[in-house]
């Protein structure tokens, strides 16, 4: 059944000149059709980049939009437009507005999983992959903003001194793992590396080797002499890891045995019969006014062109 999903998938990308870009945290069965896999930034990145006339994007709404953002001529599907983002969620429009103009002083940088509402209320985007640089690249006594992620905003600020402002919002994933399972776990098991996403609380992020995005998480598997890993983050990054790393051991941290917390609820919403449905009909599409995408558009290619000069992204 799922060979002849995947043969009419292939088929109907190349009929239509559509790129699939999918987020390490799909399931293995997308991971696998996709074009391209990456975390928030480097899918932003090929999102600005493709030729193709039809992006169907495997992640959640909010990647959805930005894709459609820096491609607005393009047809930007996605497989189901429930799938959504408890972090953007908690940053609704009106309340973030009347925060930020509360604070006339401060420069707002918004994480990308917000929506395009509050990407116009943004003088800069970052994701994990590029946040503490972009943070630096302010001067150290201008005031910041930071939303809507309160843990990745909370360690930028220990990581850089700074001491921006931050939204009080989190991901329903990252927020469930505690520092109490990990400690248990790194007991059990003493000879794992204990690599975590910065969506985490403070509290896991102080007992992890390593901190970063998805992307970065890989290519420190990757490059790493160690051969066994502890992964604090949503559980479908592991597919990669162990395509990547045959030899390499994993365990996913959860908040009980055997839970299935740190799956995404919005992430795998997304199956390949839905891929195909997509693909097949063009649903469902983002779709944006042309003010929006214009005054969404600006924090993101400032996000991009900073990236750009850092030398973060080619
Ligand atoms: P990155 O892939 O940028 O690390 O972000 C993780 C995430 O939460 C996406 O929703
Ligand atoms: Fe949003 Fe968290 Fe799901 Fe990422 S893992 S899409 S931040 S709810």
């Amino acid at each position: 059944m799922n060979t002849d999903v995947v043969a009419e998938i292939m088929r109907l990308k190349k009929e239509k000149n559509a790129v699939i870009l999918a987020h390490y945290y799909q399931i293995p069965e997308i991971q696998d059709i996709a074009d391209y896999i990456g975390d928030s930034l480097n899918l932003s990145q090929r999102a600005s980049e493709t030729t193709a006339e039809i992006i169907l994007f495997c992640g959640v709404h909010f990647m959805g939009e930005t894709a459609k953002i820096l491609n607005p001529t393009k047809k930007v599907i996605i497989p189901d437009l429930n799938a959504g983002c408890s972090l953007a969620d908690s940053c609704p429009y009106e309340e973030f507005k009347s925060f930020r103009n509360a604070h006339p002083n401060h420069l707002v940088i918004s994480y990308i999983n917000c929506s395009a509402q509050i990407k116009t209320l943004s003088d800069i985007i970052c994701t994990s992959g590029n946040a503490r640089e972009l943070v630096e690249s302010f001067p150290k006594d201008q005031p910041l903003i930071f939303a809507p992620d309160k843990n990745l905003g909370g360690y930028l600020n220990r990581l850089t001194g700074r001491n921006m402002l931050l939204w009080n919002g989190t991901c329903m994933v990252h927020e469930l793992l505690t520092a109490e399972h990990v400690l248990k776990l790194k007991m059990q098991y003493p000879d794992y590396c204990l690599i975590a996403h910065p969506e985490c609380n403070a509290s896991v992020l102080e007992l992890a080797n390593f901190i970063g995005s998805t992307q970065a998480m890989v290519k420190y598997v990757k490059n790493s002499s160690q051969t066994k890993f502890l992964i604090a983050t949503e559980s479908g990054i592991v597919h990669q890891l162990r395509k990547e790393n045959p030899n390499k051991e994993f365990i996913i941290v959860t908040t009980d045995e055997g839970c299935a917390c740190n799956d995404c609820q919005y992430m795998k919403l997304n199956t390949l019969e839905k891929v195909l449905y997509s693909l097949k009909t063009e649903q469902y599409e983002i779709k944006l006014s042309e003010e929006l995408i214009n005054q969404s558009k600006k924090p993101i290619i400032r996000m991009l062109e900073k990236s750009k000069a850092l030398g973060l992204i080619k």
